[in-house]
C-alpha cells in the first residue's frame, strides 16, 4: 500500500517525507487555501515546489466544472512536473475529462467518491486512482471503510486498474483498517500518519531495555 500524505504544508510533507516512507502527496483546494496560498501563479509555484519535494504522484485538483475548462487546466497543471497528477471531481463533465486524460496518457486521481456506482464510472473512464471520501461517509453515519471494501471487491471482479486510495482519514486507525480492506493507496493528513508509530508497550519496553544497559555498563 501507498502512503501519500494529505496537505499542502511543506513543513508536515518534509517531515512526513524524512520517515523514508512517503510516496505522494494530495492537495485540494480547501488545503491551499488553508495554507493562504491564493492566485494562480502562486498556486502553480506551490506545486513545483511540492513536486521538486517529493519525487512521488502529487495531486492538483481542477477548480473547472466544465469538460473544456477541465481539460485545460489540467494539461496546464501536468506541464507544471512529470510527477502531477490531475485530480477532478465526480461529476459528469469529469467522467467525460477523466477518459479525455487517459487517452491522452495524463495521470487523474477522480475526487469526491462516495459511492461503488461512482467508483465504477471512474474505473470504466480509466482515472489512475479513485479517493473514496471515507472520514465524510463516517461523518453521515454511513460506513466509509464498507465502502473502500465494496469497491476493492468490484475491482478484483472486474479487473480495474484504477488504485483506490482511502481519502478523507481522520485518525490512525482509518490507515489500518483501509488496508484490511483492500487499499491500494491512503492518503492521510501528517497526525493520524505518525499515529501509526505509537504503542506504550514500545515505549515502556524501550525505557527498560536502556535502564537495563546501563546499569549493566556502570556494574
Ligand atoms: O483527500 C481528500 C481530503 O482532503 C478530504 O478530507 O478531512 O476534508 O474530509 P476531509
Amino acid at each position: 500500500m501507498k502512503f501519500f500524505i494529505d496537505t499542502a504544508n511543506l513543513e508536515d510533507i518534509r517531515e512526513a517525507k524524512s520517515l523514508g516512507i512517503l510516496d505522494g502527496v494530495t492537495t485540494n483546494p480547501s488545503l491551499m487555501a488553508k495554507e493562504g496560498i491564493t492566485g494562480q501563479d502562486n498556486i502553480y509555484k506551490h506545486y513545483k515546489t511540492i513536486c521538486e519535494l517529493v519525487p512521488g504522484d502529487v495531486s492538483a485538483e481542477v477548480i473547472s466544472t466544465d469538460f473544456e475548462g477541465m481539460i485545460r487546466e489540467g494539461k496546464a497543471l501536468s506541464e507544471i512536473a512529470p510527477n502531477i497528477v490531475v485530480k477532478v471531481p465526480m461529476i459528469k463533465e469529469g467522467v467525460k475529462a477523466l477518459k479525455w486524460f487517459s487517452e491522452n496518457d495524463i495521470k487523474t486521481n477522480c475526487t469526491l467518491v462516495f459511492s461503488a456506482g461512482q467508483a465504477i464510472l471512474a474505473a470504466k473512464a480509466g482515472a489512475t486512482y479513485l479517493s473514496p471520501f471515507i472520514g465524510r461517509i463516517d461523518d453521515i453515519a454511513w460506513d466509509g471503510i464498507a465502502l473502500i471494501e465494496e469497491i476493492a471487491e468490484i475491482y478484483a471482479i472486474q479487473g480495474y486498474e484504477t488504485e483506490i486510495l482511502a481519502a478523507s482519514i481522520r485518525h490512525t486507525l482509518h490507515i489500518v483498517d483501509a488496508a484490511r480492506a483492500g487499499a491500494d493507496v491512503i492518503t492521510s493528513p501528517l497526525k493520524p500518519l505518525m499515529g501509526l508509530l505509537n504503542h506504550p508497550l514500545t515505549d515502556v519496553g524501550l525505557s527498560k531495555f536502556l535502564a537495563d544497559h546501563k546499569a549493566a555498563e556502570a556494574k
